[in-house]
């Protein structure tokens, strides 16, 4: 199918995304975030998150197809997360997927979340660069990828082995007494700050670390070394200087991150690199990326803020590309996978 009309859901954390796709064109994506519900509680409850994605999947269904001018009966396929992500979440999801594809008769394709945040560039950017250098960055994972094929191929190269990047920008903001999810409000704050005010550590980047995990990430010394030095400052009954602190922390992700995605790049011969996920959205990661990946002579694409978080256009614009090039369809008991390997592009 040359310009496939599809559906894509997407319900693995706390965001209700239903987009319209046809081909790479985006018609319309709709998104209802529980956020609100789980700011409180300074992380997303599981058991929440479930509910509200059970109360906003039609009504979301519903405005994506009144705004973007088609009926569902127009749909020539329905495509979903189906992991990695939470359980009872990605339930939701995938059980309101099967009954638009037994209810409308069409191919039903089971995909993965992290795949379908680096395709999302397809929609602003057009066909992606094969192979090309994927890195994301969610609250979830922070993987480097090596991208032959988005719709089959996907190898990773390195991956974090303690704290995601947002988990560990969700962490630092909340001991900075900032409000969840922390990311954007660090990126905000670190405005204002010096980001090199404080020197915090550059986790996996030195000697043995290094040899060992080349393409690794590590957060949590990071996070603890903030943490230290938050607890120090305030003993000493000075205030915390916090525009600094997150100027500081964020320039100590953001400079692995990039450092080690141009390494890759280079030590694969690949050309292009691409960012994607919630983190992707930061405004330093953008500029550092874009200043290295220049200098290096690697073409960079990230996708627009509101496309790198988590959102259904991302799943149809994936599952558009498995139509495409006659990828097959999953089964109608098709399972959501929570700890689904980023290799595995199709459930
Ligand atoms: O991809 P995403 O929406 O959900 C997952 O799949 O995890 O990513 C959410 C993460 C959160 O940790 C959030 O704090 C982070 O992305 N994030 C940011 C920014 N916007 C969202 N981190 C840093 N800077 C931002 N501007
Ligand atoms: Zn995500």
């Amino acid at each position: 199918m040359n310009e496939p009309l599809v559906l894509g859901l997407e319900t693995s954390c706390d965001e209700t995304g239903v987009g319209l796709v046809s081909g790479q064109t985006l018609l319309f994506d709709a998104i209802a975030s529980s956020v609100e519900e789980h700011a409180r509680f300074g992380g997303v409850v599981p058991e929440v998150a479930s509910r509200a994605h059970l109360e906003a999947m039609v009504p979301t269904i519903d405005r994506a197809c009144r705004e973007a001018g088609v009926k569902l009966s127009d749909v020539d396929a329905i495509a979903v997360t189906a992991g990695p992500g939470l359980a009872g979440s990605l339930l939701v999801g995938v059980a309101a997927a099967k009954a638009l594809a037994i209810g409308l008769d069409r191919p039903l394709y089971g995909i993965n979340h992290l795949a379908a945040h680096v395709a999302v560039d397809i929609l602003e950017h057009g066909p992606l660069p094969e192979p090309a250098m994927g890195l994301l960055v969610s609250g979830g994972h922070s993987n480097l990828l090596l991208v032959p094929d988005i719709t089959q191929d996907i190898q990773s190269l390195g991956a974090t082995i303690d704290d995601a990047a947002g988990e560990a920008f969700d962490k630092v903001a909340r001991l900075l007494g900032l409000p969840f999810p922390g990311g954007p409000h660090i990126d905000r704050m670190a405005r204002e700050g010096n980001r090199i005010a404080i020197d915090f550590p550059r986790g996996l980047t030195s000697g043995r670390d290094l040899q060992r995990h080349r393409f690794d990430y590590s957060f949590s010394g990071l996070k603890t070394a903030v943490a230290r030095w938050v607890q120090a400052r305030e003993a000493s009954g000075e205030p915390v200087p916090v525009a600094d602190v997150a100027a500081s922390f964020q320039e100590a992700v953001v400079d692995v991150l990039t450092r080690k995605a141009v390494k890759a790049c280079q030590e694969h011969g690949v050309q292009d690199l691409l960012l994607g996920g919630g983190v992707a959205a930061n405004t330093r990661l953008r500029a550092l990326a874009n200043e290295r990946c220049e200098a290096a002579g690697i073409r960079l694409r990230v996708p627009s803020p509101g496309l790198c978080t988590d959102n259904g256009a991302m799943v149809a614009a994936l599952g558009s590309e498995i139509v495409s090039k006659g990828g097959e369809a999953s089964r109608l008991d098709l399972r959501a996978d929570s700890s689904q390997p980023v290799e595995q592009v199709r459930a």
